[in-house]
């Protein structure tokens, strides 16, 4: 990762996976470029469900995976885990407490997870989610909450995040001068789309990414799914 000239940071569900065909065609146009380009999927399926879609898409395995939305990172090719950054977000994170509280609110439903380095629930209702920040505000508790798809409410460590996680991998391995796209398709990639980095929203996209403001570092694709990132990494590195 060190050494790396070029990067994909890429959401998996609906961006680098949906399309088989361009997604055969990006992987074989990286094939042949003259430089490597590292990948950096970042998730929010947790390590096992991550891995299957691995296995099940055939994908090829990433120099780093980050799941959970940003809370948990593996790396190389043993996949280990960063214990530095899970140890960096355990120190003010409450799960049991943010459960506790998740269960007073009606029509908040757990995803019952195996996991517990992020908390996520499904609610179709604004106001729920609402009312369920209200009252971990009124706890007291520190946290950063995502909604997406209408449906998934992740609550993660303050601090973590799709976007914070990927900066943690370019300040590590010091690439901050390599070319980066960051791809994503629904509101868990909205942080990451968003800080500066040259980034591509696919032509499949949720209608709750197209609502961003625009942005001169982010691309909007006509294409869909990989074929997207392939569409802006010529709008980017080849033009
Ligand atoms: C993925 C995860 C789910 C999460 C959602 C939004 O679908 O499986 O747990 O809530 O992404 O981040
Ligand atoms: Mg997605």
């Amino acid at each position: 990762m060190h050494a790396a000239t070029h990067l994909l940071a890429t959401d998996l569900d609906g961006t680098l996976v949906g399309d088989q065909n361009s997604l055969q065609t990006l992987l074989s146009f990286y094939n042949n470029q003259p430089y490597n380009v590292s990948l950096i999927y970042i998730t929010g399926r947790h390590y096992e469900s991550a891995l299957s879609l691995i296995n099940e898409e055939n994908l090829p395995v990433p120099d780093v995976l980050i799941t959970d939305v940003g809370t948990a990172i593996y790396i190389g090719d043993t996949l280990e885990q960063d214990l530095a950054w899970s140890q960096h977000l355990e120190q003010s994170w409450m799960p049991e407490k943010i459960d506790a509280i998740a269960c007073q609110i009606p029509d908040l439903v757990s995803q019952k997870l195996p996991v517990t380095n992020r908390c996520s629930y499904y609610a179709t209702d604004v106001n729920i989610v609402e009312a369920f920040r209200t009252a971990l505000d009124q706890a007291g508790i520190t946290y950063k909450l995502i909604y997406s798809g209408g449906r998934d409410v992740d609550i993660l460590p303050a601090g973590s995040g799709k976007g914070q996680a990927l900066q943690y991998i370019l300040n590590k391995y010091q690439l901050n001068n390599a070319k980066l796209l960051v791809a994503g398709d629904s509101g868990n990639d909205a942080e990451m789309l968003t800080m500066g980095f040259p980034s591509v929203i696919v032509g499949n996209a949720q209608p709750e990414l197209l609502e961003q403001q625009k942005h001169p570092s982010i691309y909007r694709a006509m294409n869909s799914y990989a074929g997207g990132i392939h569409e802006a990494w010529h709008h980017f590195y080849t033009k």
